[in-house]
């Protein structure tokens, strides 16, 4: 098939790049032109495992990317994967879907052949429906009957996002009518996994609800974690034997810091509005964002009675990403955590392996250093806020701080006298 993507963002280009792995003729359409120019080039502007080898092999020849909608028209389906990062409310900015919409139907007016129109975007439910489909319908008059719509939701974690394009758990298909939906399904020709169709709404909530609950659980076991620790109890010992039920399942039971990223306190804060506009309250949803503010302080309380005032004193900081295997510092743990510790006057080393330069954006004024055992020497304290595995090999690098004091944040550590942050 012809496909068309809008967005050249992690969802966009990882989509872009599988679909063409699948055999589609895909164009991707960016504003950013330096993007389009790196993806040309076969150069991704992202890391995810996997990409580049795919831009390498299509790029140039079922792969194009571009700054233009003008052959648009010419694709069978558009996928529209632009952001919806959150406002001030903690509502979605759907301002990058409407335009996404407009300038798909004024490249669609004089279209006479079937044409579906895709929102893989998180957005909240409803939108595809009340947002997308007039925008596009709007501009393309005569031809409104010859545009399918469906919601095709992305349930891609960052770092293993090709992984999870090509061997989802389920491909969820919600469309405006049955024909859109048949076609939108040739889209994963080659993908064997299960097939959920339903309608526009139902799709956009199940995303919604994936990553809420997903959330939740993170949320429960930090829960149970804090208990734990008060008992002398292991909450990883716990979680280990809840787990084990088939109805709850290992995954996702890891207590910690808690969760960052671009996606969980986005769509958790964004279904919590949409509750909130419908005079519901919440009160779950509130709870697992209650306890993802609060748990970043539980490890500055166990520093504080184990050094006692932190004016000046040299604290390290090992991990800054929001999770391993990415740069990528959106709503990263590790920042409350600096934040706190820089207005309770402690010097702060950080290191981390990838995200030291996206973390200097957000926090200048601490020092960022090029190693574990650079940031370590000679500090009072070591706080471990993300879950690098190379930091379970840490052990004599803690002896050039002037105090052995490790707080793990996340489970990671392997040396006997670090202390967990809820175990
Ligand atoms: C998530 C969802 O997993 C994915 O399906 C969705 O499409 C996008 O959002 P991502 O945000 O990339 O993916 O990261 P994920 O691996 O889910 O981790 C999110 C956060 O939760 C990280 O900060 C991680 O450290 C934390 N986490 C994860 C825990 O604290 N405990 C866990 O057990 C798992």
């Amino acid at each position: 098939m012809r496909v068309s993507i809008i967005g050249g963002g992690y969802v966009g280009l990882v989509s872009a790049a599988c679909m063409a792995g699948l055999g589609h003729s895909v164009m991707l359409i960016e504003i950013d032109e330096n993007k389009v120019e790196a993806i040309n080039s076969a150069k991704s502007p992202i890391y995810e495992k996997g990409l580049a080898e795919l831009l390498s092999a299509h790029v140039g020849r079922n792969l194009l990317a571009t700054t233009s909608y003008e052959n648009l028209a010419r694709s069978d389906v558009s996928l529209i994967c632009v952001g919806t990062p959150p406002l001030p409310d903690g509502s979605a900015d759907l301002s990058m879907i409407e335009s996404a919409s407009t300038l798909i139907g004024k490249a669609l007016a004089n279209k006479e052949k079937y044409h579906v129109v895709a929102v893989k975007s998180t957005v909240p439910p409803g939108t595809t429906q009340n947002l997308v489909m007039p925008a596009v319908q709007k501009h393309t008059g005569k031809n409104a009957g010859k545009i399918g719509f469906v919601m095709n939701p992305e349930f891609l974690r960052e770092g293993l996002a090709v992984h999870d394009f090509m061997k989802p758990d389920r491909i969820v298909i919600g469309s405006s009518d049955v024909r859109a939906g048949d076609v939108f399904e040739s889209v994963y020709q080659g993908i064997d996994a299960p097939i959920i169709r339903t309608g526009l709404i139902a799709a956009e909530m199940i995303k919604y609800a994936s990553n809420a609950f997903l959330a939740t659980k993170i949320s429960f076991s930090n829960e149970i974690g804090n208990v734990c620790k008060k008992m002398g109890i292991d909450v990883y010992e716990v979680m280990s034997g809840v787990g084990l039920d088939h109805r709850i399942n290992p995954h996702f039971l890891n207590a910690g810091v808690g969760f960052g990223g671009s996606c969980f306190p986005k769509d958790v804060s964004a279904l919590i509005s949409l509750a909130e506009k419908m005079d519901i309250a919440p009160v779950l949803l509130r709870s697992v964002m209650d306890v993802n503010e609060k748990q970043p302080q539980k490890i500055v309380e166990i520093l504080l009675r184990r050094v006692g005032d932190l004016k000046a004193k040299r604290i390290a900081v090992l991990g800054l990403a929001f999770k391993n295997d990415t740069d990528d510092v959106r709503e990263s743990r590790a920042i409350p955590v600096i934040k706190e510790l820089v207005g309770r006057g402690a010097l702060v080393a950080a290191y981390d392996p990838k995200a030291n330069a996206s973390m200097s954006a957000i926090l200048p004024e601490i020092e960022y250093c090029g190693s574990a055992s650079h940031a370590l020497t000679n500090a009072d304290a070591c706080l471990v806020l993300t879950e690098w595995p190379e930091f379970a090999d840490l052990d004599k690098e803690f002896d050039l701080m002037r105090s052995r004091v490790i707080i793990d944040g996340r489970r990671v550590l392997s040396c006997r006298d670090a202390e967990g942050i809820c175990w």
